[in-house]
């Protein structure tokens, strides 16, 4: 495999987007692709789109954002054997989710909430991934989100949580370089330093995307082009360690093929200049 294949940066596949994606997806030697298996709960069989993908021997990941892993409620079987359905049905090799929950008492969220960076949430995570891990017989990997507020109380910082969470569950990280940067410009922290601070021998895969400022607050609105500051951080993470996967997320506002190929151009440049300073570092060394 060329390395050039090898680091092709991937999209996030929606049913709904597949006139956009499909063209793209064909004029590239994509060798990954990720789906929310909430969109693909309805299907039966596999869509023609990931079908087609498949036969060109594409990896698909399959993500969730339902199952309120932190959630003091034990996840709900019902999306945990969907899960598992999909990721059967596409031979997923991983499924991913957040660290995060989404509802209380019966209440949804709709949105990702963080965790209280606890002891006690850490446990509350472990019980809940062995629950989803009895049903989904493939290794989980955990994403750090874009949080809009912080609970009182923290034990630990972020970095220190989802290495405690990642080294104690024997799950791998889903590291979204994204978030990384909408956090760090929300509560002025160093990106750098939180991406030094990462368990990266446990990386499964990376996420990107783009996002707005609303009211001098930084959202992962998934609905912009990737800002340069983000591919910096991918760049410095690339030319850190091997990235398995690279998977660049789009909800919204999706841009036309042409932009859509210019902009994945642009993310797969970031990631091969890393991989140059790696390789240049480690023959220097
Ligand atoms: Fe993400």
């Amino acid at each position: 495999v060329s390395d050039r294949a090898r680091h092709a940066c991937g999209v996030l596949w929606r049913p709904e987007f597949a006139r956009v994606l499909d063209p793209v997806l064909a004029s590239r030697q994509v060798d990954v692709v990720e789906v929310m298996f909430e969109d693909l709960l309805t299907f039966a069989e596999i869509p023609p789109s990931l079908a087609a993908l498949k036969r060109r021997g594409a990896t698909i990941l399959v993500h969730g954002a339902t199952l309120s892993l932190g959630g003091a409620e034990r996840p709900d079987m019902r999306r945990v054997r969907g899960m598992a359905r999909i990721a059967d049905m596409l031979d997923a090799p991983l499924v991913s989710e957040h660290l995060a929950f989404v509802r209380s008492g019966g209440r949804e969220a709709w949105h990702l909430l963080p965790l209280p960076r606890t002891r006690q949430a850490v446990d509350v995570l472990a019980e809940n991934l062995d629950v989803v891990r009895s049903a989904v017989d493939r290794p989980v990997a955990l994403e750090n989100i874009a949080y809009l507020f912080e609970w009182p109380g923290n034990e630990m910082s972020e970095a220190e949580f989802i290495r405690t969470v990642i080294g104690e569950t024997g799950s791998l990280l889903l590291l979204d370089v994204e978030n990384v940067r909408v956090n760090a410009c929300n509560y002025e922290f160093s990106a750098e330093d939180f991406l030094a601070a990462m368990p990266l021998d446990r990386l499964a895969y990376v996420h990107v995307a783009g996002g707005e400022v609303l009211r001098g607050v930084h959202r992962d609105t998934h609905s912009e082009r990737v800002p340069p500051a983000t591919l910096r951080l991918l760049e410095l993470l690339s030319s850190r360690t091997e990235i398995p996967h690279l998977i660049l997320e789009r909800d919204q506002n999706l841009p036309a093929p042409q932009d859509l190929a210019n902009e994945l151009r642009d993310i797969d440049q970031a990631l091969a200049r890393g991989l140059a300073q790696r390789r240049w570092g480690s023959r220097a060394s």
